[in-house]
């Protein structure tokens, strides 16, 4: 599959058949997951893989009672050794655990895509019961579940904004394109070419 592809498969899936995932495709997942960047290549990452129906049970009512978490064949629970962090980072930690699972989760996602695999990323949840469901010590803090199963439905076109309200150039606001920046595709495109129009 091409990359943007994958990217295009990939959607938040919250209905699952029975069909289980393969243990050599939980690895490959996990082994690109620890592929990700990450604070000081400290790897304070930690993934707890959960099959037990009881133990899932257990979490989707940690994450705020989305029972429908429960079809999924995995979750994979991302936990980092918040406390390691620290001895390197102070203030900073929590944010950089924060987005060390997150691009974990990322890669773990678009994996799971590549693999014919759907998926869902959850961080509503109760910290303190999720601790306890997944026996973290004090060190570790949770930061995110992702279902992964088979998907009842394929991913739709996703409904995202045009790339023209989130691109500025040089300054946030400045929706000017300098000649030698890139092109924006579509009507942002056309936008940036008169308002260039008026600077030269
Ligand atoms: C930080 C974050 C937290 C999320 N938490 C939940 C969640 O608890 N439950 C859920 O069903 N989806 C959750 N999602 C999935 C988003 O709702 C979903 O990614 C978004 O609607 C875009 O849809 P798409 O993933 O299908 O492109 C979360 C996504 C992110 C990035």
């Amino acid at each position: 599959m091409e990359f943007k592809e994958i990217l295009n498969r990939r959607y938040s899936c919250k209905s699952y058949n029975d069909k289980e995932v393969k243990n050599n495709d939980v690895i490959q997942i996990l082994e690109n997951a620890i592929l990700a960047p990450n604070a000081g290549n400290l790897q304070a990452w930690r993934f707890i893989i959960i099959r037990n129906e009881e133990k899932k049970q257990e979490v989707s009512i940690a994450c705020l009672q989305q029972k429908w978490m429960n079809q999924a064949s995995i979750f994979i629970a991302i936990a980092e050794d918040l406390e390691y962090v620290k001895l390197h980072y102070g203030k900073r930690s929590d944010l950089y655990c924060a987005q060390d699972s997150s691009l974990a989760a990322s890669n773990i996602m678009s994996t799971a895509a590549s693999l014919d695999l759907d998926s869902c990323f959850i961080s509503a949840f109760d910290e303190g019961m999720l601790r306890n469901a997944l026996s973290l010590p004090e060190n570790l803090k949770p930061y995110c579940v992702i279902t992964i199963g088979y998907g009842n439905k394929k991913s739709e076109e996703k409904k995202r904004r045009s790339l023209y309200d989130f691109v500025s150039f040089n300054t946030y606001g400045n929706k000017i394109q300098s000649k030698n920046s890139f092109s924006l595709k579509n009507k942002t495109k056309k936008l940036v070419k008169k308002l260039t129009k008026h600077t030269k």
